[in-house]
């Protein structure tokens, strides 16, 4: 949940921390700070806020001449966010600095143990014992790669960690449990970071560590150690991205800017993965596999609710049958899997811990599992049997869009994989879908200012609600809940998620004048019973946005046109549609869009 960043080599390390903060403030923005060594003394500024009043407090003091250093941007866990609990921590002579991202889940009875010792905290964190571990180690062998590994024998839980020591001024130290950390390579430089971005201006060639593994960063040399000590040889990785890919490139924000990708994303997740001499789609890395007699689907939030809209899919279209669940439920709930079972894991960032655990189970109890995932090398990544990436570059604001429309496409793809490989016999059917899968980035790229103005025109004159339900059936129930939590998430207005057919069963107590229904009822078999729905909402005098198609007769207070391909592909319209509603809206209330209050990326922590 926090972003680490460390770097050493021939230029001034602090310009290079801060801006690799920046780059990481999407994982966590409540307080930040950065160590630096500099004229022979180690330096820490830290503050609370975000990495721009950091920067304030920085460059009010003299800090350009320093070749190493580590920074940190935090997402509290333990301790309020305040300067005293921010990264990086030091050792009680001040001759040791430690960032950390992640849990000690043992740290209570590590730190009364070191109070015993006569040690002193100042902040309220788990990370202190950390770097105070470390010290009483080092103090005796002045050998780090000891005191690291002896430290995290005594460690419990979740970490990825940067060590910068006073008496070694040429050497970042760093290592990982279940928290991402990636090495980044460069000339005469080297990178440390949670995320690839951070050092993307100056390299693409990277190293991902493993759990357990502790790495010696130099500005001319890498080395990776395992907790035997011994080293060990890694891959040189690189990343296929580009820095425009992680900037604005002109939008006002992030978000806006990943849902305006969304065309380009749609057709990056089908290339090369539909045959269309053949009309057949392609994904050989599941080939291999005997078709499953069940699928289950595992991951959290908007991944989540990619996954529940592919289960309507593969279930229409493949007919085999498909559980959903969120992961945070899945891995204490004693799932039932077989070994013939096909499992799911679904993340854009590939570290989300409770997806994570879910992923770990799944393969304990012998089942195939299949990470759908946005970020190369992630933990997802490399812990499934095999993975499909969704390859729709860096997701940096905190709400996600693109990704879930990355992960939508490669589920429409592995559904329509399974229907050609259970039964081609519906062969027209899917000539068509595969034809109107290939048609939509064109026209979405075309709609999408249209639907931007209707957005925004939507969003001023609703923006008196302090509530608001999602609704629709079928595949779009799943669109509802996602379109709820969009909204949620970044304007703090309540919404909620509900299939339409569910309303009579409770939440339409709450309907009056003042709280509003977004439905979405496109033309499908179940426009009947919207339209139904719809009408009992209108005959309590709720106000009704209904996002449909030309020509459909649907009642609505306010009516938004979408265009129409067939329901499947009209599905990206309305993701996109239900994206902009909620972006709109949080801008015109002023709030922070890309980093909303009390929000990670990355959840890396149970
Ligand atoms: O990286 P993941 O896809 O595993 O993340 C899952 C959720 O944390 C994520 O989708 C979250 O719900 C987003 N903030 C939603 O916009």
């Amino acid at each position: 949940m926090c972003g680490i960043i460390g770097y050493v080599g021939h230029r001034p390390a602090v310009p290079i921390l801060l801006e690799g903060l920046k780059r990481l403030e999407y994982r966590g923005y409540d307080s930040a700070g950065i160590a630096f060594i500099q004229n022979k003394e180690l330096h820490i500024i830290k503050t609370e806020g975000k990495i721009s009043k950091l920067e304030e407090k920085v460059f009010s003091q003299d800090v350009l001449h320093a070749e190493i250093g580590i920074g940190h941007t935090r997402w509290a866990t333990h301790g309020e966010p305040i300067t005293k609990n921010a990264h990086p921590h030091k050792d009680r002579d001040g001759k040791i600095a430690l960032v950390h991202n992640g849990i000690i889940e043992n740290y209570k009875k590590l730190k009364d143990e070191l109070l015993s010792d006569g040690y002193e905290f100042v902040s309220d964190t788990d990370t202190e014992v950390l770097v105070h571990l470390i010290s009483r180690e080092y103090k005796k062998t002045k050998d780090p790669l000891a005191a690291i590994l002896r430290c995290l024998e005594a460690v419990e839980g979740a970490y990825a960690i940067g060590v910068i020591f006073l008496d070694r001024p040429n050497e970042i130290w760093a290592c990982r449990h279940s928290s991402p950390l990636v090495v980044g390579l460069g000339v005469g430089e080297n990178f440390v970071a949670s995320d690839v971005p951070a050092f993307l201006p100056y390299t693409k060639d990277v190293i991902f560590l493993e759990d357990g593994e502790v790495a010696k960063i130099g500005k001319d040399v890498v080395e990776v150690y395992n907790s035997n000590k011994e080293k060990v040889d890694k891959d040189v990785v690189s990343i296929p991205w580009d820095i425009t890919l992680a900037q604005k490139g002109g939008y006002k924000h992030f978000m806006i800017k990943e849902i305006m990708e969304q065309p380009r994303v749609i057709h990056d997740a089908t290339a090369g993965r539909i045959d269309f001499n053949k009309m057949k789609v392609v994904l050989p890395q599941l080939d291999e596999y005997p078709l499953p007699d069940k699928i289950q689907i595992v991951a959290c939030g908007t991944s989540y609710h990619a996954g529940f809209w592919g289960k309507y899919l593969i279930e229409r279209l493949s007919r085999i049958p498909v559980e959903v669940d969120i992961a945070s439920e899945f891995r204490y709930k004693d799932p039932i899997i077989h070994k013939n079972d096909w499992v799911f894991v679904i993340s854009q960032s590939g570290e989300t811990a409770d997806t994570l655990a879910g992923l770990r189970l799944a393969k304990k109890r012998g089942a195939k599992v299949i990470g759908v995932c946005n970020v190369v090398g992630s933990s997802v990544a490399r812990e499934s049997t095999t993975v499909l990436y969704t390859q729709a570059g860096p997701e940096i604001s905190v709400a996600s869009t693109k990704a879930m429309c990355s992960q939508m496409v490669v589920l429409l793809l592995i559904a329509i994989y399974l229907a050609q490989r259970k039964d081609f016999s519906q062969r027209e059917f899917f000539d068509q879908l595969l034809f109107s899968l290939k048609e939509v980035p064109q026209i979405l790229r075309k709609e999408l200012p249209n639907i931007r103005d209707r957005a925004k025109e939507l969003a001023i004159k609703y923006s008196f609600a302090r509530s608001f339900f999602f609704l629709g059936r079928g595949l779009f129930y799943p669109l509802a809940l996602e379109g709820a939590l969009k909204l949620k998430e970044i304007s703090y207005i309540h919404a909620e998620g509900y299939a339409a057919g569910e309303m009579k069963h409770g939440p339409i107590a709450l309907i009056d004048q003042n709280f509003p229904s977004f439905v979405i009822a496109p033309k499908d078999d179940l426009l009947q019973k919207i339209v139904a729905n719809i009408k009992e909402i209108q005959a309590r005098q709720g106000p009704v946005i209904c996002l449909t198609n030309k020509d459909i007769p649907v009642p609505s207070t306010d009516r938004w046109e979408i265009p129409y391909l067939n329901s499947i592909m009209t599905s990206f319209f309305v993701l996109s549609a239900t994206q902009l509603f909620a972006y709109e809206m949080a801008d015109y209330l002023g709030k922070d869009v890309d980093q909303p209050r009390n929000l990670a990326k990355s959840v890396t922590v149970e």
